[in-house]
């Protein structure tokens, strides 16, 4: 078995480790023992994951002699709203949580924002440990700080930056994704050399269709997305320039998940894809990237059996102009302006506002 790889996020009195390998889980007691400043901590989860991995992490913890109690959540995106957030912090509150204790939130992308929003705003800031148990949450959200919960008004739009102050990304738990959930946080692992590693992604055009079962493969995959997120948070913690790039393919993304009510039609990381395959149609037709690229991008989602045009949306999407106007709700307008990430070529995308309406409209009738 491959050892565990550590990825450092260097942010001054905030810095933290992202150790990933293979049984993280099961080392879970002794990765996180010298976080602490008393033996217990307080776990929340959400039913499917508490299911498959709780017992583990709570054993392994057990093990150091480390108690825990765990707060089970219904699964689902609905999960990310105020009721929830408000029974995580009341429960924190009862479980008497203090500024030294440590929160661990073991689940996907809705825990792990959730659990570090609620870990944020506790006794205004107590520490958190991410326990991420989807590909996506491995490579992405629990990585950067960005915490928070949705709207109704919109995904995310209530939040803190809080940095974690360990993740533990076991890829072992990724064997009990399903095909499809596995290719929702792979969208987000071809978007990391699609915006900046060209040489990153003729690997993965080598050997993402392997990933699913061979452990190596995996665990090279996400430390170095990991990597490539770590650098960029680094650089730029609170997405004031470069860290919008992570953000390639989801202006697109967000206005179709929109557009399908947030629903097993289009999971975010198809969205993601199919978004990243508009952006760079985009980028083509006005003459930034070179014309092949795009069919490239498509070829390797294809290859992962993503999908990579509207016409491979189950169901009716609104008209050109309607998601035009969704995509007015991204966090990224300014001043009423579209901002879009495009790109030169694959491995160099660059943030832009200048995107002529007309030929956006274009790309989104021709992907249909
Ligand atoms: N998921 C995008 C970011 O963390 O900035």
């Amino acid at each position: 078995m491959t050892e565990p790889v550590t990825v450092h996020v260097p942010l001054g009195n905030r810095a933290y480790d992202v150790r990933i390998g293979a049984g993280l889980l099961a080392r879970a007691g002794v990765e996180i023992a010298s976080l602490l400043a008393r033996p217990r901590v307080a776990i929340v989860t959400d039913a499917s994951v508490a299911r498959l991995h709780l017992r583990r992490l709570q054993d392994a913890l057990a093990t150091e002699g480390i108690g825990s109690e765990a707060l089970v959540l219904p699964a689902g995106e609905a999960t990310k709203n105020w009721d929830n957030l408000s029974a995580c912090v009341e429960w924190l509150l009862e479980r008497q949580v203090e500024r030294r204790d440590v929160v661990v939130a073991l689940g996907g992308g809705v825990i792990g924002d959730l659990v570090g929003f609620a870990a944020a705003i506790l006794r205004r800031g107590v520490r958190f440990v991410q326990v991420p148990t989807t590909l996506l949450a491995q490579v992405d959200s629990s990585v950067g700080g960005k915490t928070g919960i949705n709207s109704v008004k919109g995904k995310n739009l209530i939040g803190a930056f809080h940095q974690p102050s360990l993740v533990l990304a076991d890829i072992d738990v990724l064997d009990t994704l399903s095909e499809r959930d596995f290719l929702v946080g792979y969208g987000e692992v071809a978007k990391y050399g699609l915006l900046g590693d060209a040489d990153f992604f003729a690997w993965l055009e080598d050997n993402a269709p392997s990933l699913r079962g061979d452990a190596g493969l995996r665990q090279r995959a996400v430390a170095h997305s990991v990597a490539m997120k770590a650098g960029i948070v680094t650089r730029d913690e609170t997405e004031q320039g470069e860290r919008a790039l992570l953000n390639l393919g989801h202006t697109f993304g967000h206005a179709l998940e929109a557009a399908t009510g947030y629903s097993d039609r289009l999971l975010h990381g198809e969205g993601v894809a199919v978004g990243c395959a508009l952006a760079f149609d985009l980028s083509a037709r006005m003459g930034l990237c070179p014309q092949e690229t795009p069919s490239r991008v498509l070829a390797h989602l294809r290859q992962m059996g993503m999908p990579a045009r509207l016409s491979e949306i189950p169901g009716d999407l609104p008209d050109d102009q309607a998601l035009i106007r969704l995509m007015g709700q991204d966090k990224k307008v300014v001043d009423g302006r579209l901002r879009f990430v495009l790109a030169r070529d694959i491995g160099d995308a660059f943030v832009s506002d200048a995107v002529d309406i007309a030929l956006l409209a274009e790309v989104l009738r021709d992907a249909r």
